[in-house]
């Protein structure tokens, strides 16, 4: 029998905040990336959509009716009328005046953030299918990356395995990965990631097991897992062989977590 062990924290881990820091600021607002690189985390999470005039912004539902306080689905507004939206308060009175950012505005946040290592993991939302979303997001997407020189500093993922594929073959330099809920496990991951072109798997963290980690490092595939963040599956994660090969990644609402965890890991 093969026992798991782990001297010292894993060495490939990316620690990734999710939606920004949605545990610690409004998800996806530039508080919460302020807050993501204030920790020293590795990177951050967001969600990406266009607006009715087809521009790429952050946000992660298809309506902006849970996380501001308007109402209307992302794709029939314009960015006009999306940037009058306060994307602050139904998180805490604290945040009023926090705006939806465009992706051009949090790549010049992250820039002015001064860590030249920090990296953005920008997932391609198509909340109900594509329904509202212009066929060309993938396009729009990596045009703001070139006209913004941040080719070399995102990964991309989407639980759209055609979008993730399609980015992949827009930009082959990018890694690509296949995010996969709970229920909706492919028989084989390995066969998954190798027909969609892409470099990694993204996992619910309940899927997460020692023999999937051992399965899809055997095959040179990264894994990257979400949304842990009780700091008991952080550690199972990575007792199970996490963080073992270039890659990896773990991503929480709590990166502040995440960041005492690799602190104090012993
Ligand atoms: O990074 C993966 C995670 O963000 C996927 O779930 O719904 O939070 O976008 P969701
Ligand atoms: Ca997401």
């Amino acid at each position: 029998m093969t026992v798991e062990t782990t001297s010292g924290f894993p060495p490939y881990l990316s620690l990734q905040a999710h939606r920004g820091a949605a545990g610690l600021a409004p998800e996806n607002t530039p508080a919460a990336f302020r807050a993501a690189i204030a920790l020293g985390v590795d990177a951050a999470e967001l969600d990406l959509q266009a607006t009715k005039d087809r521009v790429v912004v952050v946000i992660h539902d298809d309506t902006v009716d849970r996380t501001t306080d308007g109402r209307g689905r992302v794709g029939d507004l314009t960015l006009a009328e999306i940037k009058r939206l306060d994307a602050g308060s139904k998180f805490d009175a604290a945040f009023c005046g926090e705006r939806v950012p465009t992706l051009r505005e949090l790549i010049d946040l992250v820039k002015a953030g001064g860590n030249p290592q920090f990296r953005l993991n920008l997932e391609i939302k198509f909340a109900e299918g594509r329904a509202g979303q212009p066929p060309d997001l993938e396009e729009r997407v990596l045009a703001v990356l070139r006209e913004c020189g941040f080719l070399d500093r995102v990964i991309t993922q989407s639980f759209h395995h055609a979008s993730a594929a399609k980015m992949k073959r827009l930009a082959p330099g990018i890694p690509a990965g296949l995010l996969v809920g709970q229920r909706r496990q492919p028989a084989d991951p390995v066969t998954a990631v190798r027909r969609h072109g892409v470099d990694y798997y993204a996992p619910h963290h309940s899927l997460v097991t020692s023999d999937l980690l051992r399965m899809l490092h055997g095959a040179g595939i990264a894994v990257v897992t979400w949304t842990v963040n009780d700091p008991a599956d952080m550690r199972r994660l990575i007792i199970a062989g996490l963080g073992t090969l270039p890659g990896d990644g773990i991503i929480s609402d709590f990166p502040d977590r995440l960041v005492n965890l690799r602190k104090f890991w012993k």
